[in-house]
């Protein structure tokens, strides 16, 4: 057990989960607590080889699958225990719910997915899943300009959105609309 508390934002591409975790972890700091602000896949070494195929040759699900473990390994061992131990609230941007649903939506195994990953990650007080469908969450994207990488197509999007919902029956697992503006779908993760 730790004394702090690890809080993990989740939802498809363009679902705006980074920026409820940003006014989540905003929240946090003005009531006086220490908030450490994180996200996977990390700008680490393996967060960087991930990064970099997407928009090249994607990598097989397994390689997928290690570069988003490793890439967590070393994250959990050098940022969030050290975190959790000194009592601070950690607020992350997608963990490894993300793999169960984009992984498991490649063909993966969940069960076998999140025994891999619960045997060395600690486990969140809370998942917070922000949900649009993906006809919205495309929008959003392309209205940012960005492109869409290789992860965005829209069924690629509605089989991990499913795997996302299908995580809700867990109990410290919470699923809210991430429809309308940013302050809306705040109140809605205050009233969690
Ligand atoms: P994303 O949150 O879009 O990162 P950024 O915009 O900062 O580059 O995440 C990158 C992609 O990686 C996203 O499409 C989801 C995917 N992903 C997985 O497939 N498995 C995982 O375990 C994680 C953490 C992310």
């Amino acid at each position: 057990m730790h004394a702090g508390k690890l809080i993990a934002f989740e939802g498809i591409d363009g679902s705006g989960k980074s920026t409820q975790a940003r006014l989540f972890a905003d929240w946090l700091e003005a009531r006086g607590r220490e908030v450490v602000r994180t996200r996977e896949p990390t700008n680490g070494p393996w967060g960087r080889k991930i990064r970099e195929a997407r928009f090249t040759a994607r990598l097989s699900p397994e390689d997928e699958l290690h570069a988003f473990i490793e890439d967590r390994r070393q994250h959990v061992a050098e940022l969030i225990n050290p975190s959790l131990s000194r009592g601070a609230v950690v607020v992350i941007d997608r963990y490894y719910y993300s793999t169960v649903a984009y992984q498991g939506a490649r063909g993966l195994d969940p069960a076998e997915l999140f025994a891999r990953n619960r045997a060395f990650a600690p486990k969140p007080d809370l998942v917070v899943l922000v949900d649009v469908e993906p006809k919205h969450s495309l929008e959003r994207i392309n209205a940012r300009g960005e492109g869409q990488d290789l992860f965005e197509t829209i069924g690629e999007l509605t089989a991990v959105r499913q795997r996302f919902l299908a995580m809700a029956s867990e109990a410290h697992v919470t699923v809210l609309s991430g429809m309308g503006t940013p302050e809306v779908v705040f109140g809605r993760v205050l009233l969690k």
